[in-house]
């Protein structure tokens, strides 16, 4: 890696995952549980936003410090207006390593047969598309607010028209909700341009009421799947990828698994999260982050902003997941209340 930055770990500083938005217009029950996000929910108001003049210059610094990824998540940033302004203004950085920008979007999809020409145009290179079922009934089941699979479908093949791809379909598998549709899924992406990856169902947030019951393992849909058609490792594409990949042995295709509970990750974990009203979060699952907007907005200059990240990466020793897995119980109890929302933070 290029990072000219590193943790306390050795991790260097290379994806930025930015949350534009801390709403959605999907309830999915392991996300947005609608008992919680309702309409008494205290979403952030429009002036704590950061402005995209502010996301932009925050992006910049990251840039400079090494980092070659930029994805935007949510909530569902295709919720928050003229976000192709945003790409555009984001697509003009400069890497270090001089190799371009990758510049990428997590989205439902709701909106994204509407908007994949005009996020393309903008400079945007990819998405990836959350999908957690076929079945409609299961779909529905999942997303809660009744949003169809032909919708979503629809708005995978607009985004391969537009040249948005290679894109991915991310399915969370929960245990008994949507773990039946993980063949269903498997054979209709098979032989197709898009790779389906499962990701096992995480504690992220303090409102989906997690069970370690509930999650199951990659190695099961690894089983499962292969039962029917048969799977091969294939290696990773660079060190940190969150997915193991799989191929069909048969030349189907590949998927992958994304293994945050079973297989921790974050020996490689070069993932940096600025939340929806500018603080940076080192982890997923951290508690606080350090507050980038005040910075800014007290008028700092980008020198000042660029050593203040540097010293935060330096400090870093955050591997939640890791912890989790030696001893689940005790972190879940000391954590439990605290941690930010994957809405908030971003996934
Ligand atoms: P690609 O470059 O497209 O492969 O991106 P990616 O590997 O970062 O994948 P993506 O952004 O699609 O992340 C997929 C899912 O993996 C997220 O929605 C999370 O559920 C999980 N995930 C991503 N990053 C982390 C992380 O740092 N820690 C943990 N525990 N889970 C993560
Ligand atoms: N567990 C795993 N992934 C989650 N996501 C949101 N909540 C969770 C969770 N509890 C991820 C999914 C979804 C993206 C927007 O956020 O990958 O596709
Ligand atoms: Fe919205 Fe994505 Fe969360 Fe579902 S997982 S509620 S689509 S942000
Ligand atoms: Fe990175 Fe934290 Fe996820 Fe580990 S738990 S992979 S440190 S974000």
């Amino acid at each position: 890696p290029t990072g000219l930055l590193a943790d306390r770990l050795a991790r260097p500083l290379h994806d930025l995952r930015i949350s534009v938005t801390d709403r959605c217009n999907f309830r999915c029950v392991y996300c947005m549980p609608k008992a919680v996000f309702n309409n008494d929910y205290p979403y952030l108001p429009h002036t704590s936003l950061l402005s995209f003049e502010e996301i932009t210059r925050i992006a910049q610094v990251f840039v400079a410090h090494g980092v070659e990824k930029i994805r935007l998540t949510g909530g569902e940033p295709l919720l928050r207006k003229n976000l192709e302004r945003l790409i555009g203004m984001l697509a003009e950085l400069k890497t270090t390593s001089g190799k371009p920008l990758d510049l990428t979007l997590t989205t439902n999809a709701s909106l994204l047969a509407r908007k994949a020409q005009s996020l393309k145009d903008a400079g945007l290179q990819r998405v990836t598309v959350s999908l957690d079922a076929l079945d409609n009934t299961t779909f529905q089941r999942m997303n809660d607010v009744d949003f169809a699979v032909d919708d979503v479908l629809k708005g995978i093949d607009a985004a391969h028209q537009a040249g948005l791809g290679p894109i991915k379909i991310n399915m969370v598998v929960k245990g008994g909700m949507n773990d039946h549709e993980i063949l269903p899924m498997a054979r209709h992406f098979r032989g197709s341009p898009y790779i389906l990856r499962f990701i096992e169902y995480m504690d992220v947030g303090a409102s989906n009421g997690w069970k370690m019951d509930e999650v199951v393992p990659s190695s099961e849909v690894v089983r499962r799947i292969s039962a029917e058609m048969p799977l091969e490792p294939v290696a990773a594409n660079y060190s940190g990828e969150t997915a193991a990949r799989w191929r069909y042995a048969d030349g189907g295709g590949e998927i992958g698994l994304i293994s945050s509970v079973s297989h921790a990750f974050c020996a490689d974990c070069t993932r940096a999260r600025l939340s929806t009203e500018g603080k940076l979060y080192t982890c997923l699952f951290a508690t606080s982050g350090h507050d980038l907007r005040a910075l800014l907005r007290e008028g700092r200059s980008d020198a000042e902003i660029s050593t203040a990240l540097a010293h935060l990466w330096r400090a870093r020793e955050d591997r939640y997941s890791e912890l989790r897995t030696s001893q689940t119980e005790v972190l879940k109890l000391e954590r439990s209340a605290n941690k930010v929302e994957m809405s908030y933070i971003g996934g």
